[in-house]
């Protein structure tokens, strides 16, 4: 496997995302895929390009059979640090370790966007997945991504920059990573081309907290109105 640039970034982004996951994990990301996942034990789950693992080890106690896969070696090195969860270096695009139908679920946080090869991946956790059973990613909202806020008439505007193009683009943060933008539709029809429906689709905004809709108005209007994540669950009918 050819050197993974994440590995530069592996201690920085383990203390940043810690052992409950950033601000966006736990305010936005987590209540909502742990609320989709119901009840998890002894279901067996892949939680695929797992970073450090925080996620894996929040299903472990839930009493769920979890498997992380990423590819970055550092990243998989700290999350084994004082963890019996099986934990695995490789990328997803060749899950070769997994037999057909193995698992339950497969849940991935913040990361079909730092995927390059989206279509193997999908049609990878399409294999490894057991008939009827889930996939839920969460990535940041493709529509409301390459924008810039601009002030018109004492109101905010999103100005869009592109939407419908496949783009490589730098990481914003992480000097060397790449990630990539591709409308809504393209991982649609990724999933419905390897046998997934879409049985979920939910665009978090500031007016979400925890798995709930708050009203806060103290916060900016734009910031209510326009989703920063997509999380989409999707069934296989294979
Ligand atoms: C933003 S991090 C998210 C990590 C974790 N899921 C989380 O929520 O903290 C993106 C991760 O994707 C991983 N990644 C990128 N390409 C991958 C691939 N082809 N296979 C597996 N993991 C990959 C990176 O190594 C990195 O850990």
């Amino acid at each position: 496997m050819k050197n993974n640039p994440w590995d530069n970034f592996s201690k920085n982004y383990n203390s940043q995302v810690t052992k409950s996951g950033d601000i966006y994990h736990k305010t936005y990301l987590n209540p909502l895929v742990l609320k989709l996942l119901g009840d998890l034990k002894n279901k067996k789950v892949l939680d695929l390009a797992c970073g450090n693992g925080y996620f894996s080890k929040i299903l472990a106690k839930k009493n769920a059979k979890v498997t992380g896969v990423d590819y970055s070696k550092d990243l998989i090195s700290i999350a084994k640090e004082n963890s019996k969860i099986n934990f695995l270096h490789g990328s997803s695009t060749n899950l070769h370790f997994f037999k057909n139908n193995s698992f339950d679920y497969i849940v991935s946080n913040m990361a079909f966007h730092d995927i390059k090869n989206i279509s193997k991946t999908i049609k990878e956790c399409s294999r490894v997945i057991k008939p009827k059973q889930k996939l839920i990613f969460s990535i940041v909202h493709p529509a409301f991504y390459l924008t810039k806020r601009i002030k018109e008439d004492k109101e905010y505007f999103l100005k869009l920059k592109a939407y419908m193009s496949v783009l490589e683009l730098d990481h914003p943060i992480y000097e060397g990573i790449k990630h990539y933008h591709r409308p809504v539709g393209y991982y649609l029809k990724l999933l419905f081309k390897n046998k997934f429906v879409v049985s979920g689709f939910y665009e978090i905004s500031t007016k979400h907290r925890k798995g709930k809709l708050i009203k806060e108005p103290k916060l900016l209007k734009y910031k209510q109105e326009f989703p920063t994540f997509l999380v989409i669950e999707a069934t296989s009918i294979k």
